[in-house]
């Protein structure tokens, strides 16, 4: 079932969350524009999910900073010259990580799409033209058919960023746009994206706060449809032949360098695909 109708209010929120980590001491990423984006209504909304979720500033910190991360990889050592965001929400990487020759696509459900374009058109100095701008709706519509109607070259590989986004899917539609991407674009293309497990999805044997968690993104209007324990199954089926795997308390000891037991990061996971190993000694 499509849930989503009118703009993404959890867009909003980890918008609201860039903004925070961007001011850190130390910051991992500086999205210069999330505080304007976000505004008010996302500070609340984000505030009132840290009485429920208290790790999540730090774990969207890492996610964005590992992918981030990842788009300066696939330009440089897999010479990809695509990167597609899909479920953009307020995205600014083809802002905030302009590379000669590389475009960037922002893919996004139309009601969220519409108003970060409205927004966009009131911040000064903003590159609007930075990104190539497609609507799709992953439960109904294909998302190579919609890029490929903007532009996008098929034939060409292509970085894909799917973050914050499969939560909110049904399965049907996880798998619907997992099999555009392992089949319709070019074998040579990365797709990254997050996740959360099972149990968290079926709200089933949840901690105090999780249950609330959960709660909690299903008034914003965007419940918690999708979830797994081990990605490479539902990959492997939808045509992906190379995954992996990696989880936020490894992303934490690698970018922070340190491991907190208490925070609760059992259920977050960072899953990559190819069609192909994307190139020898790729981590
Ligand atoms: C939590 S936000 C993440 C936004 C952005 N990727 C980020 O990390 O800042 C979820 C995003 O998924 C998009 N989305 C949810 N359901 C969708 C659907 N059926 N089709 C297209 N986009 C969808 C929303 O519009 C929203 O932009």
């Amino acid at each position: 079932m499509d849930l989503h109708t009118a703009a993404s209010k959890t867009a909003l929120m980890v918008c609201a969350y860039r903004a925070r980590a961007s001011r850190w001491p130390t910051p991992l990423f500086v999205d210069p524009w999330a505080e304007t984006i976000a505004g008010p209504d996302g500070h609340e909304i984000a505030r009132r999910l840290d009485a429920r979720f208290a790790p999540m500033e730090l774990w969207l910190a890492l996610r964005v900073a590992y992918l981030d991360r990842l788009v300066g990889m696939a330009v440089d050592r897999l010479s990809i010259r695509q990167v597609v965001i899909l479920g953009a929400g307020y995205d600014t990487r083809a802002a905030r990580l302009p590379r000669a020759g590389v475009r960037f696509f922002e893919v996004d459900h139309p009601a969220t799409q519409a108003a970060k374009r409205e927004q966009l058109g009131k911040l000064a100095g903003y590159p609007v033209d930075a990104a190539t701008y497609v609507t799709c709706n992953f439960e109904r519509e294909d998302p190579i058919e919609r890029l490929a109607a903007s532009g996008f070259a098929a034939t060409e590989p292509a970085l894909v960023i799917w973050e914050g986004v499969v939560p909110y899917l049904t399965e049907a539609a996880v798998r619907a746009t997992a099999t555009r991407l392992a089949t319709g674009l070019d074998p040579r293309s990365l797709v990254a994206f997050d996740f959360v497990g099972k149990k968290l999805a079926a709200g089933q044997n949840l901690s105090a706060s999780d249950e609330q968690t959960r709660a909690y993104v299903g008034e914003l209007g965007e419940p918690i449809q999708y979830g797994s324990d081990d990605m490479l199954p539902l990959l492997y089926e939808c045509g992906f032949r190379w995954v992996r795997s990696l989880d936020f308390n490894e992303l934490a000891l690698e970018l922070l360098g340190d491991y907190k037991r208490d925070r609760q990061f059992r259920f977050q996971h960072i899953a990559l695909a190819s069609v192909r190993t994307p190139v020898a000694n790729w981590p």
